[in-house]
Formats: C-alpha cells, structure tokens, sequence
C-alpha cells in the first residue's frame, strides 16, 4: 500500500480546517476529528489509513459496478490521456471513444433510444434531461407544456435543477427559491405509504395519483413524468407490481414524455442493461450516469429518442446547452472499456441469474429477525427496513430516522460500509460480489441488528406510551 504523505492526525486536521465533504454535517465532522481517509481499494473491499478493511456494501455511492482496482481501466486512462486528454465537442469536433460510446450506449438502450449527450454527472445529466423536454416542446408550438412530474422522495441530484425536480423535504429547506414547473406525486412506497393495503390496490392509488395531477395541472401542460425504475437514494423503494408498465401508458394516453433516471439502476444494477428493460417500457429519455464508469471517472449521459432528435433536427439552430467536459475523451474511453467489461465477464445476466437471487435468498432470512420490518431486494439493490415491532413499520422513538444510523455504524464498526436512509439499511454492492461476500454482509447487518438492541430498547424507552 502506497504510504500517506502526511501523517494521519495532521490529515485530518486538514480535513477539518480547509474540506467541507458533500453531504455531510460540519459540525459533526469538526467534532468528530475529520473524515475517514480512505486509502485504497480492490474489488469489494475499500481500506482506510488506520488499516481497517470495510467490505463496501454500496459501491462506492452505488457506481463501482466492475469492482475496484482494474488496471485496465487505469491503462486505458493513461493511453488516452497521452494521446489526447482534452477536447470538447463544441465545435463540431469529436473524438473517437466519444463516438464509439455514443453507438454503444445507443445499442444497449436499443428502441428508439438512437442518440446520446454527455455530460459529467447525474445532476447534470437531469439538467440536460429537462432542458431537453422543455425545449423540445418549445421547438413543436407547445411551449406551455413544460411541467415535469416527478415523486415525493424521488432523488435526481443535487444542483438547482436536480433538487427543484427532485422530492427530498429536508432538501428541498436549504437553498431554495426553487425552479418552478415541476409537481411531486405518491411515491409507490408500499412499506410506508400503503402499509398493510393489497399491493394492487396500492399500486392502482400511485398510478391514480399521477393521473389526477396531470388532469389537475391540465395535460397539455404536461411535458414529461420522470421516475428511477427503483429508487435508490430514497431508500431502494421498489414499485409494486404493474406499476411501470401503466405508467409508461398513462404517459402515452396523454402525450406525455417518460423520463427513466437511470442513475443507479443503470448498467445492470436490476440484472438487466438498464431498469426500463426489466420493466418493459420504453421511455422517450435516459438519464444515466454512476456505472456508466464505475465510477473510474466522472461521466454521466442522457439517451435520446429518435423523435427527440428528428425534432431538433427538422427545427435547425442550436441546441444552447453543453458542458466543457461534455464527451470527455478519457472519460469515454474508459466508459467503453468499463461496458466490456461488464459484457465480458457477463456481470449483467450474473446479477439477474446468481448474485441476484443470492441476495434474495439471503433477505429472505434476514427478515425473520425480530427487528425487520421487511427485506427486500431486485439484482443487486437491496433494503432492510428497521421496525420497533415486527409486523408493523412502526419505527423506534415515534419518529423516523433515529434507529438507522445506530445500525449502519455498528455495520461500519463490524466492517461493512453500508447507508442508513432514515431507519431503512440500504445495500449496493459491486457487481462483481461472489456468495460468500453476499454472506458476509448480511451475517453482519444480522450482528449489527442484535448488537443495537439496548440502544433500540432505549429510543423505545423515550416514546410515551
Ligand atoms: C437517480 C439519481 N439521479 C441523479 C443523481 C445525481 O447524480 P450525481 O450525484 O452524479 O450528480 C443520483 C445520485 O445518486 C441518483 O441516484
């Protein structure tokens, strides 16, 4: 292991005086002494400076599908940085491995999915996204369908758009005035918005739900409806059955353009390609970013439909949107080389065949214990829902969120890194994970559950009764 430069201690002074992480308290971390500084990785263990290994239940921040520490990742960096490492494709310029993921990206979203615009990340991926069907309907003498509809708790990133469209409450407090244009819906969160309903009938509530606000709104002033296939930051809500497919026919009675955030469910997260395609939907746009690289490099991009394009082309005139580091050569480059090599060590179809149905089986047993509400799981995206008593998503201490990160530090602490999401244990592991690691996962969530125990009796005990 390559050593720190710096001692430790002084590291992290560092940290606390000059970094402020994304997503984090800053008072918390100035208490607590600085970040974790992690130093290596490989394959699905990530080691700190202190020399703890932590098997990475999340993928990094769920995007390390191929595993750390390919060295042909690292190759095709290096030779592309070496032959060009820049250039941008503003000028009608281009470069190869730009191109030649373009065609790929186009091939594996098939359909009518014929085209592709890179950006950086996520956010901006959804930036792009809106752009797009704002304009687009601009473009066909519409221009007053321009209302995006989303869900309640969908996450879309962390930009002023990414949040405005998005529907995370505590992150919708900090920084607004927000973009207008965009309205939230019923999530379909079965554990917690149609707890104990028949899932049918829940199911026929968020389709119903969805329907009503685009009649309320009036649709023709409806440009699009975006959802992840599963949400994942959220808290890996996935939809009852039926839910997509009548969806993506709602979208088609009245006009509507379907968006699917892709971000994590892309690139074989669900056992499939992308979430659409288990699912079987077809959207209008594709917004993915995350394994796209593995995480390797920043890169995210947005696919678009034939129609889309044959718009904007038949319109002329530019198209007045774009990033510096849009198609990035080195960031496709190694796009392209991380794709083949979920092609050739066929992680896809391993994920909806075997690690998949691994991880079920597994869940499965998990949810006897006395303290899951329910386990769940699709490819290798799973959840454990921490309840105060079983049989009901009651939650410890009368409200949400205080039992989670009790049990995700003791995971930490046991060697697993894995997220709490309010009281919901969320997993995202590499691709590349084999059973015995599955185990291992949950054999320590199962430690860390019983390990919590009189911390749990004593959120319990704050409850009046
Ligand atoms: C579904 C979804 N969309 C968008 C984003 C934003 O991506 P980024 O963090 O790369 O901006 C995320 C990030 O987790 C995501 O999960």
């Amino acid at each position: 292991m390559k050593p720190l430069t710096h001692d430790l201690a002084a590291l992290r002074g560092l940290d606390v005086e000059h970094h402020l992480p994304a997503q984090q308290d800053y008072r918390l971390m100035r208490d607590s002494g600085g970040s974790r500084i992690i130093v290596r990785a490989e394959d699905c263990e990530i080691f700190d400076a202190e020399g703890k290994e932590l098997l990475d239940g999340m993928a990094g921040l769920w995007c390390v599908n191929v595993g750390y520490g390919r060295e042909e990742l690292a190759r095709v960096a290096y030779d592309q940085m070496r032959e060009l490492p820049y250039y941008n494709t503003f000028f009608r310029t281009a470069s190869e491995p730009t191109v030649l993921l373009s065609a790929k990206l186009a091939d594996l979203l098939g359909g009518k999915l014929t085209h592709v615009f890179f950006n950086n990340s996520g956010s901006e991926a959804i930036d792009t996204a809106i752009r797009l069907v704002r304009h687009f309907w601009q473009i066909k003498g519409q221009p007053d369908r321009n209302v995006i509809i989303a869900r309640n708790n969908a996450y879309h990133g962390s930009t002023i758009g990414g949040v405005s469209l998005g529907g995370m409450a505590a992150m919708k407090k900090q920084g607004g005035p927000w973009v207008p244009g965009f309205e939230h819906v019923l999530q379909p969160y079965t554990f917690n918005e149609g707890f104990g309903e028949d899932p049918a009938k829940f199911c026929d509530r968020a389709v119903a739900a969805i329907e009503e606000r685009i009649l309320s709104v009036g649709p023709d002033k409806v440009a699009a409806f975006i959802g992840e296939p599963v949400q994942g930051a959220g808290g890996v809500i996935i939809p009852p059955e039926g839910y997509w497919p009548r969806v993506a026919q709602l979208c088609r009675k009245y006009g509507i353009l379907l968006i699917c955030d892709e971000v994590i469910c892309g690139f074989g997260r669900l056992g499939s390609w992308f979430g659409f395609q288990h699912y079987g939907v077809q959207p209008d746009l594709v917004t993915m970013a995350k394994g796209l690289s593995s995480g390797y490099l920043p890169i995210s991009a947005v696919g678009v439909s034939s129609e889309i394009v044959t718009a904007l082309r038949d319109a002329g005139g530019m198209f007045v949107h774009g990033y510096t580091y849009s198609g990035h050569p080195v960031a496709t480059a190694v796009a392209l080389r991380n794709i083949a090599i979920l092609e050739r060590e066929h992680l896809v179809t391993r994920t909806a065949n075997d690690t998949g149905p691994w991880l079920a089986r597994g869940l499965k047993e998990l949810a006897s214990h006395p303290r899951v509400g329910e386990a769940r799981s699709l490819g290798l995206l799973g959840a454990v829902e921490i309840v105060a008593r079983r049989g009901t998503n009651e939650r410890f201490g009368g409200a949400e969120g205080k039992a989670g990160p009790i049990v995700r530090d003791l995971c930490i602490q046991q060697g697993l890194m894995v997220r709490a999401i309010r009281d919901t244990i969320v997993m995202c592991p590499p691709l590349t994970i084999s059973h015995e690691k599955i185990d291992r996962m949950l054999k320590i969530i199962r430690q860390a559950l019983d390990a919590a125990e009189p911390q749990l009796l004593a959120l319990q005990a704050q409850v009046p009764k």
